[in-house]
């Protein structure tokens, strides 16, 4: 098995070196916890060597586009050399995003690909099945395609869920989760992996931040709840 880095500074020392190579992580979190930041460095920083796709469920491409810039990420310059790819779809018209996500992973030979988030698909589907049944098809070709994936998903607030339906877990591999709480009079960011596939990873939880940097894992500091 071959593990290759999230492309996030200090999550790859919590995970003996990297994830596994093909997994696909579910990255879940309330809103604002960094979870588009996440995954587009984790495209970004190896977008170079290994070709990426971004699937947007829900955000404007502009507003991502925004989101990098800030970070001084030239995103552009990777587009231009086919070397990341960004894709808005709505997810009420879901029949041929499994058709335009392969033809795109063809077409620029990607390696990872992003679905930012999962969970959209469960708004325009009423029933779980349904839901489970649609995500197990994007997980699918995923697989097909030989991806690495991450795969975001909104948990609400207040809950202490691993996903928004309870049915995203079970699909991936790996699951980390991104917590915002409270200590005292501020609202502190920590991430924990729940579940990685053949890998001793560590079962603390740990500070992170986003910073004009991206986003730093502080993987030598633990949170105690
Ligand atoms: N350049 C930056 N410098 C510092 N912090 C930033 C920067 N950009 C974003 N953030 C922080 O990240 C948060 C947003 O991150 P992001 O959009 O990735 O969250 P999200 O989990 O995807 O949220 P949502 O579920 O609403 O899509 C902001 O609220 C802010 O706290
Ligand atoms: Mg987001």
């Amino acid at each position: 098995m071959k593990r290759i880095t999230t492309g996030i500074d200090g999550l790859d020392n919590l995970l003996e070196g990297g994830i596994p190579e093909r997994s696909l992580i579910l990255l879940s979190g309330t809103s604002g916890t960094g979870k588009t930041v996440f995954s587009l460095q984790f495209l970004y920083n190896v977008a170079k060597y290994e070709p990426g796709i971004f699937v947007s469920f829900e955000e404007d491409i502009s507003k991502i586009k925004e989101m990098a810039e800030v970070f001084g990420w030239d995103i552009e310059r990777y587009e231009n050399e086919n070397k990341l790819r960004f894709l808005r779809y709505d997810p009420f018209r879901i029949e041929d995003i499994l058709e335009v996500i392969e033809n795109n992973i063809r077409e620029i030979g990607a390696k990872r690909v992003v679905i930012d988030s999962i969970s959209a698909i469960g708004l325009y589907m009423r029933d779980p099945p349904e839901i489970r049944r649609m995500i197990l098809q994007i997980s699918n070709t995923l697989r097909k395609n030989n991806c690495t994936a991450v795969l975001t998903c909104d948990i609400l607030a207040g809950k202490e869920s691993l996903s928004r339906f309870g049915v995203e877990e079970f699909v991936v591999d790996g699951l980390v989760l991104l917590h915002n709480s409270l200590d005292k009079e501020e609202y502190k960011r920590s991430i924990n992996i729940w579940k990685m596939p053949s890998t001793n990873h560590s079962r603390k939880i740990h500070p992170y931040s986003i910073t004009k940097e991206g986003f730093i894992v502080h993987s030598k500091e633990v949170v105690r709840k």
